[in-house]
């Protein structure tokens, strides 16, 4: 698999197609090919711990040799990234004033895409902090949505800090000449704006260079997950974001017997069809359907054998 070469990996699709799974048995091959590895869930629905039958939460812990994983909370990863603009604030606001800063923040908390905004944050932490101590970081993603807008946003938000910094540079500007013929005034806030721009742009790059970052989609042999995920990856080829490789999760295996598995195989070979003519520039790995669900780091062990082919 060509994107086992990649020092980030992203795992997207549609819900409960495998993703997890996939990412965590990427993880499991890339640790076990001698990279110090870091698998991260970003996911609400948190099921990584399942997988590896260890509690994992908010801290990165280790659970195997090479191997260490994270879970975020978008919703605590909210709270911080709130409590560390009032604090940031704090400084800057006049203190009478500063009641009502905390209230407006705290609707922000509470609004559409606040979630995303700070675990895009926490991303970008992850990003541009750990990226010395770990040769590969793998991040599990929730559903197709979920994922296109948080990485759509690196874009978005630089869009929104460059008009920020544009304003408030002309409000300085102005200021300027009015206190002290010319002289710059300092401004935290101009300050603010421009350490988190500098970080957006730093994690941009990184995520648009695909010698470094790769994007990895799994489906399955069925309508909607082939439908949702071809518009997926048109929409994320709009923000340059190049999904290369697909798993196809959950085939039929070939020792499927019976006229009912053998009816159910057509059917199957036409979503295979439907998949080659649809997904023509992508890499595609095939995982059979096991007799079990993938709970055990043996059963990982399996799956990721499939990561040798294609
Ligand atoms: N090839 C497979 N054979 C058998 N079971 C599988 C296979 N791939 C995944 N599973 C099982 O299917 C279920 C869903 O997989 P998984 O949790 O990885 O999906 P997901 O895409 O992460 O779901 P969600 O969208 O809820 O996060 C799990 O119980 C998993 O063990
Ligand atoms: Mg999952």
């Amino acid at each position: 698999m060509q994107v086992l070469d990649k020092k980030i990996i992203f795992v997207g699709g549609k819900g409960g197609v495998g993703k997890s799974t996939s990412a965590a048995a990427i993880a499991w091959k890339a640790a076990g090919d001698g990279n110090r590895t870091l698998l991260i869930s970003t996911d609400p629905a948190h099921n990584l711990g399942d997988i590896f039958d260890e509690s994992i939460g908010g801290k990165i812990t280790d659970i195997s040799d090479n191997l260490a994983a994270l879970e975020i909370d978008p919703a605590a990863e909210t709270e911080k990234y709130i409590k560390g603009v009032k604090e940031n604030i704090t400084n800057v606001v006049q203190s009478s004033r500063m009641e009502e800063v905390n209230r407006q923040l705290d609707t922000a908390k509470a609004s559409p895409g606040a979630e995303e905004a700070a675990l895009f944050d926490k991303l970008i932490s992850i990003i541009l902090e750990e990226s010395d101590r770990y040769d590969k970081i793998i991040f599990d993603t929730a559903p197709t949505g979920h994922t296109i807008r948080l990485l759509s946003l690196p874009e978005l938000m630089g869009v929104w800090i460059e008009g920020m910094l544009k304003k408030r540079q002309k409000t300085n500007e102005n200021y300027t000449q009015l206190l002290n013929d010319g002289d710059p005034v300092d401004d935290p806030i101009y300050e603010v704006l421009k350490v988190r721009k500098d970080r957006f742009s730093k994690a941009r790059e990184i995520l648009l260079d695909g010698s470094i970052t790769g994007f990895v989609f799994v489906i399955n042999p069925e309508r909607l997950p082939i439908v949702e995920t071809e518009k997926a990856i048109k929409l994320l080829d709009q923000y340059h974001l190049h999904v290369k490789t697909l798993i196809i999760n959950k085939l039929l295996p070939d020792e499927a017997e019976g006229e009912f598995l053998l009816k159910r195989k057509e059917h199957e070979q036409h979503y295979l069809d439907m998949i080659e003519e649809t997904f023509v520039k992508q890499e595609k790995i095939y995982v059979p359907l096991f007799p079990h669900d993938i709970t055990e780091k043996r059963h990982l062990e399996a799956f990721s054998k499939y990561y040798l082919e294609g």
